[in-house]
C-alpha cells in the first residue's frame, strides 16, 4: 500500500478517553511497542537523520523514554543515560521540578552521567505541553551537555511543547501529531 510511516504508527497508537484524569484523551504507546514492524519503524525513523554521525549519548526520560531510548542509543552505539523520577537514582544527582499536563514532578539525572561538551539525543515517547523534556534539556545543558536533537513518537502539537524546547536551541523531531 501507500501507507506512510506516520499514517502506520498513528494506527499503532491506542487512545484512551478520560485517562488518568477526566478530559485528557491518553495516546497510549504500548500497542505500537507490542507491534514488531511498528516498533521497528519508529525506532528507525527516529535514528536515521543521525546514521553514521557520532552521538556520545542517548537520555531518556522515564519510563517510557527508557524504552525507546534504549533502542535508540543501541542502534547508534552511543551510551544511554537516564532521567528519572525523584528518588530512584543512587549515586550524587542534579535535581529540577517541572509541570506536566496533569500535575507536577520533580526530575533528576545522575552528576557524572554527562561529560562537558558530550553531543546528546534527548528520547521521549510523547511531547505535550514540553514541561518533561524542557526540563530534562535543563539538566543536560547544565551538565555541560550539547543537546543535538530531542526526538519523540507522539506531537500534541496544540500543547506547544516544540516551541519550549526551539527556545532552549534545541532541534525538535515526532513522528506523528495528535492535533
Ligand atoms: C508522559 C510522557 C512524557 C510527558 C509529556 O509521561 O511520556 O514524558 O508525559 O508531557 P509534557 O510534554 O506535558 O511534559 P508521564 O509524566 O505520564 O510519566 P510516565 O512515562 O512515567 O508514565
Ligand atoms: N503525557 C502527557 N499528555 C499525554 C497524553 N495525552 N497521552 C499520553 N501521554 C501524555
Amino acid at each position: 500500500t501507500t501507507e506512510t510511516v506516520s499514517e502506520e504508527l498513528t494506527a499503532a497508537i491506542r487512545t484512551i478517553v478520560d485517562y488518568p484524569k477526566p478530559g485528557i484523551l491518553f495516546r497510549d504507546i504500548t500497542t505500537l511497542l507490542g507491534n514488531a514492524r511498528a516498533f521497528r519503524r519508529a525506532v528507525d525513523a527516529l535514528v536515521q537523520p543521525w546514521a553514521g554521525s557520532k552521538v556520545d549519548q542517548v537520555a531518556g526520560i522515564e519510563a517510557r523514554g527508557f524504552i525507546l531510548g534504549g533502542a535508540v542509543a543501541h542502534q547508534l552505539s552511543s551510551g544511554f543515560v537516564p532521567i528519572r523520577k525523584k528518588g530512584k537514582l543512587p549515586h550524587d544527582t542534579v535535581r529540577i521540578a517541572y509541570s506536566l499536563e496533569y500535575g507536577i514532578d520533580e526530575m533528576e539525572m545522575h552528576k557524572d552521567a554527562i561529560r562537558p561538551g558530550d553531543k546528546v539525543i534527548l528520547v521521549d515517547d510523547l511531547i505535550a505541553t514540553g514541561g518533561t523534556a524542557e526540563a530534562a534539556t535543563k539538566l543536560l545543558q547544565q551538565m555541560g551537555a550539547e543537546v543535538v536533537s530531542a526526538c519523540f513518537i507522539v506531537d500534541l502539537p496544540d500543547l506547544g511543547g516544540r516551541a519550549r524546547l526551539e527556545a532552549l536551541g534545541v532541534p525538535v523531531r515526532t513522528l506523528v501529531d495528535f492535533p
